[in-house]
């Protein structure tokens, strides 16, 4: 017995170290980050404490330079060198800078190996696949929401043993490219503290061989400080910084939306402008937010009045909610009806380590069957083709453990389907 448990022990020792062991301690909460167009566009940021460093560089090249800076092909001096806007008490202590490059031109569905540094501090080397522009080429994408810790889990978050599960999906499917998060990424998200961890949590979604797992930013109603979320995720540019904003690769357009600002107004007519020019025959139109507008658990969002009328009328192929932190799949909805042929199905809503609800609303007619809704730790593989996309939720079976703590690598499918293109 004594046996198996360092056996157990050292493994779960190991597994950090290997997650750890790519950053030194002076580059802190390294993120990768795609915004609205991967297949060309990525964001690398990090922070670091206590003095800027003058040189704040990333490396990147399409083949392994194992570190030596000279034989990079892709050089970019970071543009951001930053405080972090927080100036909250709670914050004391956590003055960091942030650093962040953007490369623009890459070329698609391409492994690109990359590095950061600041001053004499260099990280190890990582990669990542560029998003296809290809109409022939399919590819994966995780939708998920709340991976925030909560009381009363607040000492056991399954965060940590969820992340390890996405690591061992891309291991064993490259295909999936990045994660696209509903928002609430951490409990007091209107400070920075309680990022840290969160930042070092998804360092445990790195793969064996190094590869980084992207993250499509959406923003929660547990990111209070939006100057701090745009900072954190490199939002400051014309069409990021009010975190509503289009995400498109290939024939797919995530409408990334936001709930914690008026969802009528500028955003709705923005909503229906970009709604209008691509929700059009052929494409997949996927809205993600955080706040559901047919929630199992809470009440309605305003997205209920604002959004849906507009995702009935250019026929949205799927909506991805969050927030109820329970697990749910409504009938297919059209002008407020059942509706099997003209109906949008929403899934939701939040199940990426916070403590799941018991969904109050089970019994409302939008989650009767084929829909359901259930108290579950969740997330949603979307597998994209030209013509056909299929969806699996998959719920990750997590077990408390002494020493390895959580442990989530048996999952379960709960339910699967296929989309068809739209009559548009
Ligand atoms: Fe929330």
């Amino acid at each position: 017995m004594r046996v198996l448990i360092g056996v157990i022990f050292l493994s779960l020792i190991s597994f950090n170290l290997h997650s750890k062991e790519y950053f030194p301690k002076e580059i802190k909460h390294f993120r990768l980050v795609w915004h609205e167009d991967p297949a060309t566009e990525a964001t690398l940021a990090w922070n670091t404490k206590r003095e800027i460093y003058k040189e704040n560089y990333c490396y990147m090249s399409k083949t392994p330079k194992k570190g030596n800076l000279k034989a990079y092909e892709l050089v970019q001096r970071a543009p951001y060198n930053r405080y972090l806007s927080t100036t909250n008490k709670a914050d004391i202590g956590l003055r960091y800078f942030y650093h962040a490059c953007v490369f623009k031109n890459l070329s698609p569905s391409t492994k690109y190996y990359f590095v950061v540094r600041s001053g004499s501090h260099v990280s190890k080397e990582l990669h990542f696949i560029t998003a296809p522009k290809d109409p022939k080429r399919s590819f994966k994408l995780i939708f998920g929401g709340d991976s925030r810790d909560n009381l009363p889990n607040i000492r056991r978050p399954r965060r940590p043993g969820i992340n390890k599960l996405l690591a061992k999906m891309v291991e064993k499917d490259p295909s999936i490219l990045a994660l696209v998060h509903g928002g609430d990424y951490v409990f007091f998200g209107m400070i920075f503290r309680d990022f840290r961890q969160w930042f070092r949590d998804h360092l445990l979604t790195i793969t064996k061989d190094g590869r980084f797992l992207p993250v499509v930013p959406t923003r929660g109603n547990h990111e209070k400080n939006v100057e701090l979320f745009n900072d954190l995720f490199i939002m400051h540019r014309k069409s990021l910084k009010n975190s509503y904003y289009i995400t498109k690769i290939n024939n797919l357009y995530i409408f990334n939306l936001n709930t914690s600002i008026a969802m009528g107004g500028l955003q709705k007519i923005w909503l229906e402008t970009h709604l209008r020019k691509y929700a059009k025959k052929g494409n997949w139109v996927f809205p993600n937010y955080h706040e559901p507008a047919w929630p199992a658990v809470k009440k309605p969002s305003d997205a209920l009045k604002h959004f849906v009328p507009l995702f009935d009328k250019y026929q949205v192929d799927l909506v991805f909610e969050s927030d109820g932190h329970s697990l749910k799949k409504t009938v297919p909805i059209y002008k407020n009806k059942k509706d099997l042929k003209k109906g949008i199905i929403y899934l939701g809503e939040g199940g990426l380590g916070v403590g799941q609800r018991k969904p109050k609303n089970k019994n409302s007619w939008f989650l009767k069957k084929p829909g359901f809704a259930m108290a579950a730790d969740h997330f949603f593989l979307a597998s994209m083709k030209k013509d056909s996309a299929e969806i699996k939720v998959i719920s990750p079976q997590c077990k408390y453990e002494l020493i390895t703590r959580w442990n989530c690598l048996k999952t379960k499918v709960i339910d699967k389907f296929k989309l068809k293109h739209r009559a548009r």
